[in-house]
């Protein structure tokens, strides 16, 4: 007995092991992803996890409006064209992230003082130049980033109001998709949100959005799914409710993927909240594996090593698959369990 024991354990789960997430993921149809800084790609313990286990990247800051257009004249494609040949290399898609956003916009924007009107042809060259320089290239763009507050009302930023490009209402993210699209008539474009992933005032904005658009014909292809997370969920933001929202917006013919997902944990974590982040990632990748339209998941970053979380929540971290080392925490064995729909 013992010694059938021994065997498996040198036989079977060796084997087991053998078939990566991006194996696991690609049975199902199913892109798995994870955001990178491209200078990260010199490390070999960084680069040779990221091509082993994913199959999607997607520059964590690179293609936003600062880094990738600092003045007027001036694009700075270089890191991203990094990751995008990084991503060639190893049989992997690229996802863009992202057009019209409040945050990281460059000072000469900002303190731009600029009309609708300048506003206006600013944000079209801009898409026109990012997207098409990355036509055929980047699969997927989050074209607008977090429009919406909490409580379903459109956020109040440059490109919406202050003095925004001269639309009302959800009129500067339609145009901003027909820009995108007619930059790259394939590209699959998203509208990408945190906070709306289950059922509240803000997902129902979402939807009711989505739908108007859908009707009229506005070229929005799926909605992007944050998911910052922490072990618990909150009442809007259970499983049952984030596969009820998938649900309502799949059947308008709409994908949805999963494309920031962390889940953050106060450190030094105990053995049990490891578990119960494992718990955590294995339900929401189970959401996505059981919808046939939810068509990649995607964590922020993959390895504890480089993560946000530390930064945003001091106090917390731990929040990713990999540890600083490169080596598989108890949430990497989960996701890998919910692909296999276990
Ligand atoms: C974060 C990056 O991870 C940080 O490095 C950066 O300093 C700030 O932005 N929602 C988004 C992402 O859509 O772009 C944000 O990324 C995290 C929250």
């Amino acid at each position: 007995m013992r010694l059938a024991v021994l065997m498996a354990a040198i036989f079977l789960i060796p084997a087991a092991y053998t078939q990566t997430l991006r194996d696991l993921a690609a049975a199902r149809n199913i892109h798995i992803g994870t955001a990178v800084t491209p200078s990260h790609l010199n490390e070999p313990g960084f680069a040779k996890t990221l091509a082993r286990e994913f199959n999607q990247v997607e520059p964590e800051n690179s293609l936003k409006f600062g880094p990738i257009h600092p003045a007027l004249d001036k694009y700075d494609f270089a890191p991203g064209d990094a990751l995008v040949t990084f991503a060639q290399e190893h049989q992997m898609v690229v996802r863009g992230h992202t057009l019209v956003w409040h945050n990281q916009l460059p000072n000469w924007l900002k303190t731009g003082e600029h009309t609708p009107a300048e506003l206006k042809q600013i944000l079209q060259d801009h898409i026109a130049k990012v997207v098409g320089h990355y036509a055929g290239k980047v699969y997927a763009w989050d074209v607008v980033n977090e429009a919406f507050e909490t409580n379903g009302a459109l956020r109040k930023y440059l490109w919406s109001s202050a003095p925004g490009i001269g639309l009302e209402g959800t009129g500067f993210i339609e145009q901003a998709l027909r820009w995108a699209h007619a930059a790259d008539p394939k590209a699959k474009l998203f509208y990408n949100d945190y906070s709306a992933e289950g059922m509240n005032a803000k997902s129902e904005a979402i939807y009711r959005m989505a739908r108007d658009f859908k009707e009229r014909g506005v070229p929005l292809d799926g909605i992007g799914m944050q998911m910052h997370f922490g072990i618990k969920a909150s009442g809007d933001a259970t499983a049952g409710k984030i596969e009820a929202n998938f649900k309502r917006l799949t059947e308008l013919g709409l994908e949805v993927q999963i494309t920031e997902l962390d889940v953050k944990l106060p450190v030094p974590p105990t053995e049990d909240m490891l578990k119960a982040q494992a718990a955590r990632y294995s339900e929401i990748v189970g959401v996505c594996v059981r919808n046939p339209h939810c068509t990649a998941i995607q964590t922020w970053g993959f390895t504890d090593r480089y993560s946000w979380i530390p930064h945003q929540n001091p106090g917390f971290g731990a929040a990713l698959p990999f540890d600083a080392d490169y080596q598989p925490k108890p949430a990497y064995g989960a996701i890998r369990e919910a692909l296999q729909g276990k």
